[in-house]
C-alpha cells in the first residue's frame, strides 16, 4: 500500500480540496479537458482480456525462439516498459544469467552508433522485434524499424521475419498499421483513449515486460487495487490527492523544480518514465513544475551540493521502498584501517535508512521541502500500484494547475523543423527559411 508523508513538506493541502474534487470528477466521469484520453483511468479493470492472453502467448513464443528482443519506440512508447523491466528485473538485466531474452531499446533517438551497437550485440543470435508507435509515423522508431526489419529479413527471409515482428499501434490508422496488415505481423493495440505516456499497462508496455519474465497478473493487480484506492475522494484517504495537492502548493510557493529521488539504482528509469509523465502533462501554457530526478546516495556526491545550497526553487519527492531482498551485513575487519568497525555487523538497509533520514533532515533544513512516497518492497504488485498512483496524481495535478494533462502540442515544433531541414515533401519552403536562419 502506498502512502504519502507530508510531514517534511511545509504544505497547506486542505485549500486544494475543492479543486481536487472537481479534478477527480473530471477523471472519473471523463468530463474534463482532454476527456477523450482518459481510458487509462479504468484500464486496470477494463483492459482487453483476449489481447492480454495473446500478449502472454507471444511473450512465451519470443522467450522460446529468441535470445534478444528489440523494442523499438520513443517517449511513451518505450519509457514505461524500460522503467518496469529495470525496476523489477534489474538495471543490469541484459548482463544477468537468465532464461529470458536480452531486451534492447532502439528507435528512441537518432544515434547511428547506438543503433550499430545493438546490431553488434545481437550478432548471430536469434531475435525478434516489437515495434511500438501509436501514430505509426514517428520518425525515430520508423527509421530504426527499417534497419531491424532488414536485418531480420536478411537472416530469416521475408516470411519467417514477419513471424518475428510484433507491431503495437493504432487499431486502424497509421503507416505502421498498414504495413503490419500488408506483411501479416502479429499486431497489438494502443487504445484510442490512452495517450503514450499513460500506456504502460496496455500492450505498449505489457508485451516487452512479459518477455522479461515479469508476473503481469501481479502488476495489473497492484494497479487495479490502487485504482480502487484512488477512486475514493478525500484528502484524508486518497494518496494521489495528497501528492497532487502538495506539489501544487509547493509550486505556488515558488518551488518550481520537483526532483524525484530514489535510493535504488534500478529505480533510475522509473524516474525517466515519471519525468515524461509529469513534464508532458503539465509543462504547457507557460507553466508547470520542471520534473528532474536523482539517484541517491550516488548523486549526493554530484547534485547534493546544488540541492543543499543552490537556488531555493526546489523540492524533492523521495520514493522509499521497503526492505531489500538481499541481507548484507558489513564485515568486521581486525585492522580497522578505514575506521568502519562501528558499522561491523550492521545491515546495509539499516545504513541506507540512516543515510535517507540524514539527507532528509539536511535538505529540509537547507530549504528543500520533502514529500515521501512509501512504496513497500519492490515487486510486480507494488510496481503496478506505483504506476497507477503517479498516473492518477498526474491527471489530478494537471487539472488543478489548470492545464489539459492529456495533450502535448509542444512536441510538434522540433518535428516540423526536422522535416523541413530534411526536405520532407511539403516542407521545402520552411526548409529554406530555416537554413537561412542557421547560416547554412
Ligand atoms: O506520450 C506521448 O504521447 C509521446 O511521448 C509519444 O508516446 C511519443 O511521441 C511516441 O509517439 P508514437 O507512439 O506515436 O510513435
Amino acid at each position: 500500500m502506498i502512502s504519502v508523508d507530508l510531514k517534511s513538506s511545509s504544505t497547506q493541502v486542505d485549500k486544494y480540496a475543492p479543486a481536487l474534487a472537481q479534478a477527480h470528477t473530471w477523471l472519473q466521469e471523463a468530463t474534463g479537458r482532454g476527456n477523450d484520453f482518459v481510458g487509462w483511468v479504468n484500464l486496470p479493470r477494463d483492459y482487453d482480456k483476449a489481447e492480454y492472453a495473446r500478449i502472454q502467448a507471444a511473450a512465451k513464443k519470443i522467450q522460446a525462439d529468441s535470445k534478444a528482443l528489440v523494442v523499438i519506440g520513443i517517449g511513451g512508447s518505450y519509457l514505461g516498459a524500460r522503467a518496469v523491466i529495470e525496476l523489477l528485473c534489474s538495471n543490469n538485466y541484459n548482463l544477468k544469467k537468465k532464461d529470458t531474452p536480452n531486451i534492447y531499446f532502439a528507435g528512441n533517438g537518432l544515434s547511428a552508433d547506438s543503433m550499430q551497437e545493438i546490431m553488434d550485440l545481437i550478432g548471430d543470435d536469434d531475435f525478434s522485434v516489437n515495434v511500438i508507435s501509436k501514430s505509426g509515423t514517428t520518425t525515430e522508431p520508423a527509421v530504426a524499424f527499417r534497419f531491424f526489419k532488414a536485418m531480420l529479413e536478411k537472416k530469416y527471409g521475408k516470411a519467417e521475419a514477419a513471424k518475428r515482428i510484433y507491431a503495437t499501434t493504432d487499431k486502424a490508422r497509421g503507416a505502421l498499421k498498414s504495413l503490419a496488415n500488408a506483411e501479416g505481423y502479429d499486431t497489438y493495440v494502443v487504445p484510442d483513449d490512452v495517450g503514450g505516456r499513460y500506456s504502460v499497462l496496455t500492450a505498449v508496455g505489457l508485451l516487452p515486460i512479459a518477455v522479461a519474465g515479469v508476473d503481469l497478473d501481479q502488476l495489473m493487480q497492484g494497479a487495479a487495487d490502487m485504482m480502487e484506492t484512488c477512486r475514493v475522494p478525500g484528502l484524508d484517504k486518497n494518496p494521489a490527492w495528497q501528492y497532487a495537492a502538495a506539489r501544487n502548493d509547493l509550486y505556488a510557493q515558488g518551488k518550481v523544480v520537483e526532483i524525484l529521488a530514489g535510493y535504488e539504482p534500478r529505480f533510475r528509469f522509473f524516474a525517466e518514465w515519471w519525468k515524461q509523465l509529469y513534464g508532458e502533462s503539465e509543462g504547457k501554457e507557460n507553466k508547470g513544475l520542471m520534473p528532474a530526478s536523482v539517484e541517491f546516495t550516488a548523486d549526493l556526491h554530484s547534485m547534493g551540493q546544488y540541492i543543499q545550497q543552490g537556488l531555493r526553487t526546489i523540492f524533492e519527492t523521495v520514493v522509499r521502498f521497503g526492505p531489500s531482498k538481499a541481507q548484507l551485513c558489513v564485515p568486521y575487519d581486525e585492522a580497522d584501517g578505514d575506521g568502519l568497525n562501528f558499522l561491523a555487523g550492521k545491515d546495509m538497509d539499516y545504513i541506507a535508512t540512516q543515510a535517507m533520514d540524514g539527507t532528509l533532515l539536511a535538505h529540509v533544513e537547507g530549504g528543500v521541502p520533502n514529500l515521501i512516497v512509501r512504496a513497500g518492497q519492490i515487486n510486480a504488485y507494488t510496481c503496478g500500484e506505483l504506476i497507477y498512483f503517479f498516473e492518477y496524481a498526474c491527471g489530478l495535478s494537471g487539472y488543478v494547475l489548470g492545464v489539459n494533462p492529456f495533450d502535448q502540442p509542444g512536441v510538434e515544433a522540433y518535428k516540423k523543423n526536422m522535416f523541413a531541414l530534411l526536405n520532407k515533401p511539403g516542407y521545402e519552403d520552411k526548409g529554406a527559411e530555416l537554413r537561412a536562419k542557421l547560416g547554412k
